[in-house]
């Protein structure tokens, strides 16, 4: 059947990436995660909220013994000293030593994990790494090794699979963009 415009808010959006091309991409990037964390038990962080979903069908794939958190980020103005401060919420697990990938639903300017990356490096982790589903090249604004990219995609809004328009659209099972 094929897929018709949607309305959330204000916004009009057309079908983009279908359920079927979503769960291709998402189990190419397990197979390779697959091989390149035997023998390491990975530690996975998933990024919420957009990223639940993609981090579900993900993490249903993945075959070597690991383990798995749930974050928030919150990020505030500091003083004129300290710049942006970022808080992670939820990270209770000791990281030093462990091997981390953190699941991202989709990276923008990359502002987010430019100030996230760090703060995980300071607590001594042996590797980190990220895989996000969706990634806006032409949108990067910092310098960030992006390992695992499930899908490139242009410079535009998307909503579905996790991804939301000021809270609507997360809970659909395909990708829309806006129109
Ligand atoms: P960044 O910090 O600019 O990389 O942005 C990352 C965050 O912005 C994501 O985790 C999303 O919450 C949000 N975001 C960026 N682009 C989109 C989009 O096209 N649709 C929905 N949310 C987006």
């Amino acid at each position: 059947m094929a897929l018709a415009q949607i309305t959330l808010h204000d916004k009009a959006f057309r079908p983009y990436l279908p359920a079927n091309e979503l769960a291709a991409a998402v189990t190419a990037l397990a197979v390779r995660l697959n091989h390149d964390y035997v023998d390491r038990r990975p530690l996975f962080v998933v990024v919420l909220t957009g990223a639940f979903m993609f981090a579900s069908d993900l993490l249903k794939q993945i075959a070597v013994p690991c383990e798995i958190v749930f974050i928030r980020v919150a990020s505030y103005q500091g003083t004129g000293s300290t710049g942006v401060v970022q808080e992670i919420l939820g990270l209770r697990e000791e990281i030093a030593g462990r091997h981390l990938v953190v699941v991202e639903d989709i990276v923008d300017t990359g502002t987010t994990l430019h100030h996230l990356l760090p703060t995980l490096l300071a607590k001594g982790p042996a590797s980190v790494e990220v895989a996000t589903l969706f990634l806006k090249p032409e949108c990067l604004r910092h310098d960030l090794t992006l390992k695992y990219v499930a899908r490139e995609i242009s410079n535009d809004f998307v909503v579905g699979y996790g991804l939301d328009y000021d809270g609507l659209g997360r809970n659909l099972p395909d990708v829309y963009v806006a129109v």
